[in-house]
Order: structure tokens, then sequence, then C-alpha cells
């Protein structure tokens, strides 16, 4: 959050409290409040001078967007109203920053989404808080109550506001005259607003705070559900379960894909570079790679993740893939049932039926939970056919594996 933001929140904040208490209380009409009003207006007057500066630099159409919607508003809250005439309403006036500070905080959110929620649930709070103030300085030019001194008076509006504005209403302090029941009527009438609004808002906020959480219970709601619905077995639930646990705890719980797709083509590329890196890092024929080769694969592999003990494939299948190993550790299975190979992070398999243009030559199964990236047969064969250097890696290796 920068320093403009800052001052001017605390600026604001500072006039939305002391204006309402110096129109209704005499003591406020000190030297110190005088003088930090005058601070107030030089921090407002400082802002509208850094912003005609900037947008000078900018050019002459973002200048006039500024001239038409913020100029007046950002002039009228510099003049110190409250010095000069203390008890008149119209020093409030110089709140009007509050609107320009409000649609710089849309804008900060927007550019930063991700304190988004944070800064809104900040905003409700400030909102209420100064709502309730204002709300009880009114109920006290209202009401004259000339037997309490001015902090009883100031505590027992509060608590009245409070009361209202929450819809509780205990009854023990109540409207006499008809200004005051009808300013009550107006106070019940915006906190029943302002009670459903919050309402909505508040659970949308925190669900918007941890938005992946959200995202990854629904599914599991839906799984659980489906699986109630349908009778798994407890067996077959638990392995669920399990799936679900790890791909929350490796961060795989969103569909890479959909996001993928919202991205333009030089982004897409990046993110796939940064998620696929540790495999790009792991696997030993990556690393002395060209960049180009390595951005094709990357873009072209997906994430896929096996259950201890399940097949990858069986032998005698047809090849629709080749795996690279992210994490995880794999059985490789001749047709006699016998154990030929282990692998493990950074190792591949899949390549021989692939190149050869024939059936799995043996089965693969995971030992443990694993992660693999998986390259369809036609990007495979696109890939050999444009990196050669890919093609003999393949060969030799696939050459020693059949020896
Ligand atoms: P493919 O024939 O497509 O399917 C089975 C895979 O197991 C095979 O490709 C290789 O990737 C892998 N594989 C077969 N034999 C061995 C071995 N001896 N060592 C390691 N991997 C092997």
């Amino acid at each position: 959050m920068n320093m403009r933001f800052i001052a001017l929140a605390v600026s604001s904040a500072f006039l939305a409290i002391v204006l309402p208490l110096k129109i209704v209380f005499d003591d406020f009409h000190t030297l110190w409040v005088d003088v930090c009003i005058w601070i107030v207006s030089a921090v407002f007057a400082a802002d509208m001078f850094f912003s005609i500066r900037r947008r000078k630099v900018r050019g002459q159409r973002v200048m006039t967007q500024y001239v038409k919607m913020w100029l007046v508003i950002d002039a009228i809250s510099i003049i110190p109203v409250a010095v000069f005439l203390p008890h008149s309403p119209l020093q409030l006036i110089q709140l009007l920053k509050v609107i320009h500070i409000t649609s710089f905080l849309q804008e900060y959110t927007r550019r930063k989404p991700r304190n988004a929620a944070f800064l809104r649930l900040g905003q409700f709070g400030y909102i209420i808080l100064v709502a309730i103030h204002w709300i009880a300085c009114a109920w006290m030019s209202i009401r004259p109550e000339n037997r309490a001194d001015d902090i009883t008076r100031y505590i027992k509006s509060l608590y009245w506001a409070t009361t209202t504005v929450a819809t509780v209403g205990y009854g023990d302090i109540t409207p006499n005259t008809n200004n005051e029941m009808i300013f009550a009527i107006g106070v019940m009438l915006f906190g029943v607003v302002m009670y459903g609004y919050l309402i909505g808002n508040i659970a949308s906020l925190l669900n918007n705070m941890d938005p992946a959480r959200v995202h990854h219970q629904e599914n599991l709601d839906r799984v659980h559900a489906f699986m109630r619905y349908r009778n798994i077995p407890h067996e077959l639930e638990q392995k669920i379960n399990e799936y679900f646990n790890y791909i929350w705890e490796k961060r795989l719980s969103y569909d890479e894909s959909s996001v993928m797709a919202m991205l333009p083509a030089g982004l897409k590329t990046e993110v796939s570079l940064y998620l696929k890196r540790e495999v790009i890092e792991r696997v030993s024929m990556f690393r002395n790679a060209s960049d180009e080769f390595i951005k094709d694969i990357a873009a072209h592999i997906h994430p896929s993740i096996v259950l201890p003990g399940e097949f990858v494939f069986k032998a005698g299948e047809t090849a629709r893939s080749m795996y690279f190993i992210s994490r995880g550790v794999v059985q490789v299975i001749s047709t006699d049932n016998e154990t030929i190979a282990t692998l493990s992070d950074g190792d591949f398999f899949g390549e021989m039926a692939l190149l050869h243009k024939r059936k799995r030559n043996a089965s693969v199964r995971a030992s443990d939970f694993t992660d693999l990236y998986v390259l369809d047969v036609a990007t495979f064969e696109r890939i050999v056919e444009e990196h050669p250097d890919f093609k003999l890696q393949l060969e030799e290796t696939a050459e020693q594996r059949s020896k």
C-alpha cells in the first residue's frame, strides 16, 4: 500500500471523526484541533499538486480527464472550512475528498486483486464505525441533554446509535419528539439495509479470501454427495479422499487448462514454464535442450496423478502417450509379471511403443502417489520430427532398455 493512500486515509479518517464532534461540542474548538485540520488541508493540497504534476507528464487526455472528474472535488476539500465556521455543517464539505480516495482504492484493488478482500473488509468496518459515530453525533444535536457531561452524552448516544443500527433496539433510550422519532425511523431503516448488505457481502468476502480452498471444498462436497447418492463402497471412498488430500497438499486442485485458456500465448508459455519447472529441471535430457524445445514441451505436456498401486497402462495396450515423472515412483512390470525396472523423479517411460509404433511391451504401475506429465502421441510425433536431438536421445534410451 503506498504512502499516498495511507496519508489520505488517515487524514480523511481524522476529519470523519473530528468534524461531527466539532459541530456538536464546543470543547473541540481548540488550537490543536485547528492545527490538525490545517495539516489535513496541507496533505490534500500536496496530493492535488502531485496528482496534477503526474497527469501532466502522462499527457493531455489524462489531464483533461482529471480536470473533469476530480479537480473541483480536490480543490474544495483543501479549504479548512471547520477552522472558520466551527459550528456549521458546511465544514463537512471537506470530506468530499473521500469520494476520490474511494475511487483510488477501487483502482488499487483492480491492479492488486490479491489484497482486495482484506481491503474491502477494512472498508466495511471503517464505514460502519464512522456511520455509527455520525449517527451518535446527529442524535446528540437533535436531543440536547444538559444534565450529563459531554463524554457521558457521547457514550449514551453511541450506545443508542449502535443498538438502533444493529436493529437490537433495547428500548431503554426512546425517541420522544417528532424529530427524534423521524430520525430514529431513518436510522432503523439504514440499519436494516446495512445489515442485509453486510451479511451478503461478508459471506462472499470471506470466501474470496481463500478462493482455492473454497473451490477445493466445493469439488469435495460434490464428490461426497455423489458417493452417498450412489452408495460407493467405503474402501473406494477412502481412496477418493486420499486422492483429494494429495491434490490439495500438492496444490494441484485447480484445473490448469481452464485458467491457461484465459491467457494470451506469450503469458501462457511463461506460466507453463513456471508450473512445469520441476519436471523440466529433473528430466536429464531437458537440461541441455534448446529454449525453443523446452517451451514447446512445456506448452504441450499436461499433469496427471496416479494413485499407489494403480496401473498407468498395461502391456499389450495401444500407446497414446509418453510420460515424464515429476515426483513419485513407478515399476515397469514385464509380461511375465516381473519387475524389470523402478523409475522415479526425472525419469520417463512409454517412449518405446511410440517410437516403434507398436503395442506396450511392459506394464507400468505406481508404487506411490506419482505426479506425471503426459505428452500425447500427436504432439510426440510432431516434436520428434522437429527436434531430431530429442528423437536421438529417446532412441538411445529405448535401445538400452531393450537390451
Ligand atoms: P513402452 O513399450 O511404450 O511401454 C512400456 C515402457 O516401459 C517402455 O515403453 C519403456 O519406457 C519402459 N521400459 C521397458 N523396459 C524397460 C527397462 N528395462 N528399463 C526401464 N524402462 C523400461
